[in-house]
């Protein structure tokens, strides 16, 4: 169903992702597992919201859920103009035009039987009848504005660098002209130094097209690069959100604070903080053992814990140069933040 309000072009409330676990053993009874716990996120048309966290944080089911390929099991999801909670069992063919996706694997994603050019029209003739010259001319057009050249068409997808490849997967989702591209980590297969190539071609061809992303990654420093606000995700929930520049320059959350910690900073004074986060993540306790099933998630490697945190997950905090923080530090009667990082909170906090 479409909706007339013209508000964000995603708006997230509340959602919740739950699964029957994955059996270890098999005399094991599976239990279930919330891969997401009441999340909301915005992204304004043309905007880039990144979304970073650890491995199982629950990334890709958010983006899987936004693209309908999970039923949530609660919340809401709005996209492109669509209640995305009021589709059957088929997506209309108008959503998946205005919502496409490129995924981590660039070779998977393409028909090895194929060459390029006909992977790349194929949406034209479904989505806009094109057919002949018409669809070759706009073919030879999407090639272009992605930085490939007239002959790809003509290359089968094992003939081309990982970096080519998803080039393509960019050109075939561009194909349909979308509203949202859900990116679920699109560079992580590639070797550092085409990383950046296709973040800036993303860039390139938002400035062009408008188009707004969700850009799913568990590297910091590739989601900074990418995004404009930036939303933290740690075991399911959202801990942190915010302007890219502000989370990564002066965080908040204690976690926001580990994964930059692991991001390598040229400058030493900078590596020097680093080193003395890394050691007080050490010395709390390590990330493994079960989800807490109250409390913050963090709670159980946080430096910072307080005997609040096992008990009641903590409410949204702003902060004051942008975004808002779920962290018992910044919210309720007063509690300091132990940082000397971060001079904002000073004032705010102490
Ligand atoms: N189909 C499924 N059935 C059961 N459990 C699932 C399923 N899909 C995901 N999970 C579980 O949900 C949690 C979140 O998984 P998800 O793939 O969303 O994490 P992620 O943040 O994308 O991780 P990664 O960085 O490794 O891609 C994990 O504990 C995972 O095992
Ligand atoms: S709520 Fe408590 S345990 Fe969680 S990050 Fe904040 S201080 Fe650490
Ligand atoms: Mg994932």
């Amino acid at each position: 169903m479409k909706t007339t309000d013209p508000g964000p072009l995603l708006r997230v409330r509340n959602l919740t992702v739950t699964f029957t676990e994955r059996r270890s053993t098999p005399w094991r009874r599976p239990g279930a597992v919330t891969a997401v716990n009441d999340i909301d996120l915005d992204i304004e048309p043309g905007g880039t919201l990144g979304l970073v966290g650890e491995s199982g944080s629950g990334k890709s089911t958010t983006a899987r859920a936004v693209l309908r390929l999970v039923r949530p099991s609660g919340g809401s999801i709005e996209a492109a103009g669509f209640e995305v909670g009021s589709f059957g069992r088929r997506v209309p063919i108008a959503y998946r035009r205005a919502v496409q996706a490129v995924f981590q694997d660039p070779l998977g994603s393409l028909d090895p039987t194929k060459v390029i050019g006909d992977i790349v029209a194929e949406p034209l003739g479904i989505h806009f009848g094109l057919r002949g010259r018409e669809r070759d001319k706009r073919v030879a057009e999407l090639l272009d504005q992605v930085g490939l050249a007239s002959h790809h068409g003509g290359r089968y997808p094992y003939e081309l660098s990982g970096g080519q490849r998803q080039r393509v997967n960019i050109a075939r989702a561009l194909a349909v002209e979308p509203k949202l591209i859900i990116l679920d980590e699109p560079v992580s297969a590639l070797d550092v130094s085409v990383q950046s190539q296709v973040v800036n071609l993303l860039e390139d061809v938002q400035e062009r097209t408008g188009v707004a992303y969700l850009f799913v990654a568990h590297d910091l420093a590739v989601v900074r690069h990418a995004s404009d606000r930036i939303a933290v995700m740690y075991r399911s929930r959202i801990v942190e959100e915010g302007p890219a520049d502000r989370i990564c320059e002066r965080p908040a959350h204690p976690y926001t604070e580990a994964l930059l910690a692991a991001v390598p900073d040229p400058d030493p004074a900078r590596q020097r903080l680093q080193r003395e986060r890394r050691r007080e993540l050490r010395a709390a306790a390590p990330a493994a053992g079960p989800r807490p099933a109250t409390g913050c998630p963090f709670a159980a490697r946080c430096p910072h814990r307080m005997p609040v945190c096992a008990e009641t997950f903590p409410g949204w905090t702003p902060v004051p140069d942008g975004g808002r923080v779920a962290c018992h530090l910044f919210g309720g009667e007063g509690t300091a933040r132990p940082s000397d990082t971060h001079p904002d909170y000073q004032e705010t906090s102490r």
